[in-house]
């Protein structure tokens, strides 16, 4: 499922990234671009990554 769709990043990319080490917003934004565009997926994949920073 897409959660930004200005840079077509899904819940799968965004994960993979908070796997792969990121734990922060602004890594997200710098690696995948969520967020860096209109901004409404910044709520979605900011839940996203404190979700799956509870699970580490
Ligand atoms: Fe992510 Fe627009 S939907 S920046």
């Amino acid at each position: 499922m897409y959660v930004c769709l200005c840079k077509a990043v899904s819940d799968k990319a965004i994960k993979q990234h908070i796997a792969n080490g990121a734990c922060t917003m602004r890594e997200l934004k710098a690696g995948l671009g969520v967020g860096s565009q209109c901004g409404k997926c910044v709520c979605q994949a900011s839940a996203i990554l404190h979700n799956e920073l509870v699970k580490q």
